[in-house]
């Protein structure tokens, strides 16, 4: 499995599917532990994680990384960390509808080979492909939706969460909900975290 994640990491990493790659600096495939039982989903990349190859690394990685530390869980331990699209929009725009349709496939096979028991959408770009497309994330965040074999929740993403500081009591709420599904459904996922 762990094998075919790589070959997965290995087709992606020479991808020419849309116009992304011409500007890149690296493709960012994701990162974290190949059988986490919890995968969050962020957009796409941003300037520092173009340039490093990681998801989620500037400083709206940093804020999400103090938030799962605050209910243990880890990137290099206990979950996988991916986007939505694997490169970068230029400027941080959103990305493009056909670079989304382009790319998701790599996210489906990720999901796939991960398997993860539960899904957690960073911000409304995520969640609206991933849940539904009239997901209103003032609303419905820290929400969970059964879909399929998977338990999937939408949460405030955390750059939001740097330019609107109050919100984040709530997100950190969503987390606090997200750590009560993880002891219900699969407490493996802290067996062995301190
Ligand atoms: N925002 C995202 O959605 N993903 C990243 O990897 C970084 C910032």
């Amino acid at each position: 499995m762990t094998d075919n994640l790589a070959q997965l990491r290995e087709r992606a990493s020479g991808c020419t599917s849309c116009r992304l790659a011409q500007t890149r600096t690296n493709v960012v495939f994701g990162v974290g532990n190949p059988n986490a039982r919890v995968m969050f989903i962020g957009e796409g990349p941003g300037k520092n994680e173009d340039e490093q190859g990681e998801p989620f690394v500037g400083r709206a990685g940093q804020l999400l990384d103090r938030m799962l530390g605050g209910i243990n869980l880890f990137r290099d331990k206990n979950i996988y960390i991916a986007n939505m699209v694997k490169c970068r929009p230029p400027e941080n725009r959103d990305p493009a509808p056909d670079e989304v349709s382009e790319c998701i496939g790599y996210l489906r096979e990720q999901i796939k080979l991960i398997h993860p028991k539960i899904l957690v959408c960073l911000g409304r770009i995520a969640a609206q492909y991933l849940i539904t497309p009239d997901f209103k994330v003032t609303k419905q965040h820290g929400e969970f939706f059964e879909r399929g074999d998977f338990l999937m929740m939408g949460t405030l993403h955390p750059a939001a969460i740097l330019r609107n500081p109050g919100q984040k009591a709530l997100a950190f709420e969503d987390f606090v909900g997200l750590r009560h599904r993880i002891l219900e459904l699969c407490p493996e996922v802290y067996e062995g975290i301190e």
